[in-house]
């Protein structure tokens, strides 16, 4: 999925979190529960260094409870990190948010000052929802769209907390080229730059095999079809997704799908495992390592013409 980020505002956004960095205690990255991998923006694990950081598994309604488990646990193995599935309909569960900022920043002879949180997260994942629970008053834009830059937010959370809200906007991983969809599948990225048609092929591959009861359920299915357009023919047919013709209309059985996974119709479904993006990030470096040595070979036999032909 070819999608390009302003270059100059990425640069802008590394500056300016990478200044505040050096003055934080604890980073409060959001994450979306159901692509905990994808939907984290690439920059932060860099920039974040050595300061202790809670990860919010949120719209943890959303995502399989057991694949949320598996996360937690795999996220957990990294120092300094917790990791916490949360809801924005439980806000009792987001503020006890405050006690874990103050344990996780024990001992650290910060009782003479403010503790300072930064918040972090890429568009649609929920931050400005939580943030207002966290206040508890409406402070930022909820519904924030991809490429708005807002300026750089204090907010006194409580008598020792203060949280600063990331300037400028995120942008989502694209690398592996899997976290694209699964970003347009959760609704990270809106629906102007993808095709709903490839969009719900890469769903139906991935829900037949692992959320076949799901699908059943939903779409009243006797069997769930292997081949993912096979299993889009079936799910139009069961909605009446058909053409004059007789055939099924692929964009609409598509755009069907897509926006009720993304509205939690189909239950709770988490898109992507630990396991599953070990397996992709590997591949994805073997492949920029075959395209890097495809491009040096091309380079060295370019130059060995342009030698011949000076002799
Ligand atoms: P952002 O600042 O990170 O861009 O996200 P924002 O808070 O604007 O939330 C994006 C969408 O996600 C909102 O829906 C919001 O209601 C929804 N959302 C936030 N947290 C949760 C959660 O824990 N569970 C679920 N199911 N949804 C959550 P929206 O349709 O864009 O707006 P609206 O319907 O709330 O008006």
């Amino acid at each position: 999925m070819a999608i390009n980020w302003f270059p100059g505002h990425m640069h802008k956004a590394r500056k300016d979190i990478a200044r505040i960095m050096s003055q934080v205690d604890v980073v409060i990255e959001v994450l979306d529960a159901r692509i905990p991998y994808s939907s984290e923006n690439p920059l932060v694990p860099n920039l974040r260094g050595e300061t202790p950081c809670i990860k919010l598994l949120n719209k943890a309604d959303l995502a399989d409870p057991a694949t949320t488990a598996l996360w937690v646990q795999h996220m957990e193995q990294e120092q300094g990190v917790k990791a916490i599935p949360v809801s924005s309909k439980q806000p009792g569960q987001i503020r006890q948010l405050l006690q874990t900022c103050r344990d996780l920043t024990a001992g650290r002879n910060l009782e003479a000052r403010n503790i300072q949180a930064m918040i972090m997260g890429i568009p649609n994942v929920g931050k400005s929802t939580l943030i207002n629970i966290l206040a508890g008053r409406k402070i930022a834009k909820t519904g924030d769209e991809a490429g708005v830059t807002k300026s750089q937010q204090r907010i006194k959370l409580d008598e020792r907390i203060v949280l600063t809200d990331t300037p400028g906007f995120l942008w989502p991983k694209l690398n592996p080229p899997e976290c694209g969809y699964r970003l347009a599948a959760t609704g990270a990225i809106k629906d102007k730059v993808f095709e709903y048609e490839d969009v719900a092929a890469f769903l139906a591959a991935y829900l037949g095999p692992n959320y076949p009861l799901a699908l059943q359920a939903r779409y009243g299915l006797e069997e769930v079809p292997e081949e993912e357009i096979a299993l889009l023919d079936a799910i139009g047919r069961a909605r009446s997704c058909v053409r004059k013709g007789g055939g099924v209309d692929l964009a609409k059985v598509s755009s069907l799908l897509v926006n009720e996974l993304q509205a939690g119709l189909l239950g709770p479904i988490s898109l992507e495992t630990p396991e599953m993006v070990v397996e992709e990030e590997t591949r994805a470096q073997q492949e920029d390592a075959a395209k890097a040595k495809q491009k040096a070979e091309k380079d060295a036999a370019r130059r060995e013409r342009a030698r011949k032909n000076r002799k």
